[in-house]
């Protein structure tokens, strides 16, 4: 019998990836998302891409009777990806009670529907994040955890409550993906990220610049100890990141209990490296000045995503050049993303 998979999230930037890969594994998807920050098209590009259905409940976490009501008019429902979240930085430190009860809140409300309905498969969309300043690199999963501010603290809080779920009640299995920089798109150029407004994360800046919009991208410092002073980063492919779940599902199904993985791949990248590659893709010199730091980064970020090698057979595939290739290619057929 084919699964049946509750996306949340599922209309937004690594939601709509992941519905990808799982309906072309064979999952059925149901995505639950409210369209906070995302649009509806996404998911019309999804059936598009993969010639299959999906259902989908425009829906808010937080609203238990309207969860509740999916899961039992959808009866069988395998597991959950829980996407449905916010995850802006800055934006956690100016509203912080308003991310702790979507992403907190939401997903106490979330876990208690599945535990009513008999549905004790999670997986669960954390960050490197909670790795704070590490002391090292790469950083492992039993690196020691902090958070610096309200969203990451949204990750290590529920990262910890998921923990105390499963040692309440071993029935659930529960996988924790500590994602590192996605970026990138799909390779039909219909599928991306759209974010709102000015784009806090640099692919999407980068982007912004090279479409014309912007008109030049802010280097956050170059007086780090990296190679080149810029900060250094672990960029993952989008795809590469939704087959991770696809392969995370296999692992729940096997009745793994708790497991956490880093998915990244292992190497990182600075500033200045992202914006040279990115200016091959788009085969001209993209403008940059170098600015202050950006109060709150850290110097260098990347995986050892070893354990997600042996335990999920998974690794990252594409690398920085095909990211940006691909980022390229969504935003010049996209320029004001699905909003056109
Ligand atoms: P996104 O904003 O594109 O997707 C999140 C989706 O959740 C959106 O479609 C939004 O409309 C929906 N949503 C938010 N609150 C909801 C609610 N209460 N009810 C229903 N739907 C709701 O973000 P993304 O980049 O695809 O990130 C997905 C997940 O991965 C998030 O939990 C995010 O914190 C996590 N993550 C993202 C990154 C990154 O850099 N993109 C890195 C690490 C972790
Ligand atoms: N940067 C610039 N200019 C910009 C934007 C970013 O120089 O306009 C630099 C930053 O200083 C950093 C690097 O580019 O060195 C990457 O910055 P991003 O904002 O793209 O990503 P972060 O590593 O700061 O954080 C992202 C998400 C977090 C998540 C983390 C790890 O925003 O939510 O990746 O997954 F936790």
């Amino acid at each position: 019998m084919t699964k049946k998979i509750l996306v949340t999230g599922g209309a937004g930037y690594i939601g709509s990836h992941t519905c990808v890969e799982l309906l072309n594994s064979g999952y059925e998807v149901v995505v639950v998302d409210n369209l906070y920050n995302a649009n509806e098209k996404s998911l019309e590009v999804v059936k598009k891409i993969t010639g299959k259905d999906l259902t989908f409940y425009k829906a808010d976490i937080r609203d238990e009777k309207k969860i509740d009501e999916i899961f039992k008019k959808e009866k069988n429902i395998f597991g959950v990806i829980h996407f449905a979240g916010l995850k802006a930085v800055g934006e956690s430190c100016q509203i912080p009670l308003t991310y702790y009860d979507n992403n907190i809140s939401g997903t106490l409300v979330l876990c208690e529907v599945m535990k009513k309905n008999n549905c004790k498969n999670i997986i669960f969309s954390s960050s490197a994040t909670v790795y704070g300043d590490p002391h090292t690199v790469p950083i492992k999963e039993d690196f020691p955890l902090s958070a610096t501010n309200p969203y990451g603290r949204t990750k290590l809080m529920l990262e910890q409550i998921l923990g105390d779920v499963y040692t309440a009640d071993k029935e659930w299995n529960i996988v924790l993906l500590r994602y590192f920089n996605p970026i990138g798109a799909h390779e039909c150029g219909d599928m991306g990220e759209d974010p709102n407004g000015i784009p806090n994360n640099l692919l999407p800046y980068i982007s912004q610049v090279a479409v014309g919009k912007l008109e030049k991208v802010n280097v956050f410092g170059n007086d780090y100890d990296t190679h080149d002073g810029t900060g250094v980063r672990d960029y993952i492919h989008v795809v590469d990141l939704a087959k991770g779940h696809v392969l995370a599902l296999k692992k729940l199904a096997a009745n793994s209990g708790l497991s956490v993985y880093n998915l990244g791949t292992g190497k990182g990248y600075s500033v200045l490296d992202v914006i040279k590659n990115m200016s091959i893709a788009v085969g001209r010199e993209l403008p940059y000045v170098i600015t202050e730091r950006r109060s709150g980064d850290i110097a260098t970020c990347y995986a050892d995503a070893s354990r997600a090698k042996e335990e999920l057979g998974w690794q990252a595939e594409y690398d920085i050049s095909r990211m940006c290739e691909d980022s390229w290619r969504w935003q010049s057929k996209h320029p004001d993303g699905y909003k056109e």
